[in-house]
């Protein structure tokens, strides 16, 4: 069985009750019981931080043996060039998402630190992003 793992950064934790006209109101932690349940022909583990070292530490201790991350980094896309650095310094494929389309929107969103490191990226479908992204491996 593949084993994903799904890193969520800052704020995340939040969802269902954050700006949801732009994130949606469901939880995350009710859409990813829907998404094991639906995909249950792979592991699908969970990790949210809000802080950039803890997030890190994770790539790190995943990023070996892990069949595939899907990192949604949020904020920290567009500022932190050690996350970037630690998805390079990694073996396991990571697929970059984003729930909005972050290229219709600020433009600080338009830059990520991430994105030159990654496999693919899929961004501005919603909770939809992460489904593609697990249908990606
Ligand atoms: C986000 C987009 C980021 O710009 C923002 O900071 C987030 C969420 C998204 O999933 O659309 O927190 O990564």
């Amino acid at each position: 069985m593949k084993k994903l793992i799904i890193i969520n950064g800052p704020n995340l934790n939040l969802l269902g009750k954050r700006e949801p006209a732009i994130y949606g109101s469901l939880s995350f932690t009710e859409f990813l019981d829907t998404i094991k349940d639906k995909y249950n022909n792979v592991e699908i583990d969970y990790f949210q931080s809000n802080v950039e070292g803890t997030l890190i530490d994770k790539l790190h201790e995943v990023g070996f043996d892990y069949d595939g991350i899907i990192l949604n980094a949020a904020a920290y896309t567009h500022t932190s060039v050690g996350i970037g650095d630690a998805v390079k310094a990694i073996e396991t494929p990571v697929v970059e998402v984003h729930i909005s389309n972050t290229f219709n929107r600020e433009e600080f969103r338009h830059q990520s630190f991430v994105s030159p490191h990654v496999k693919g990226v899929i961004l501005g479908f919603g909770l939809q992003s992460y489904e593609l992204a697990i249908q990606s491996f």
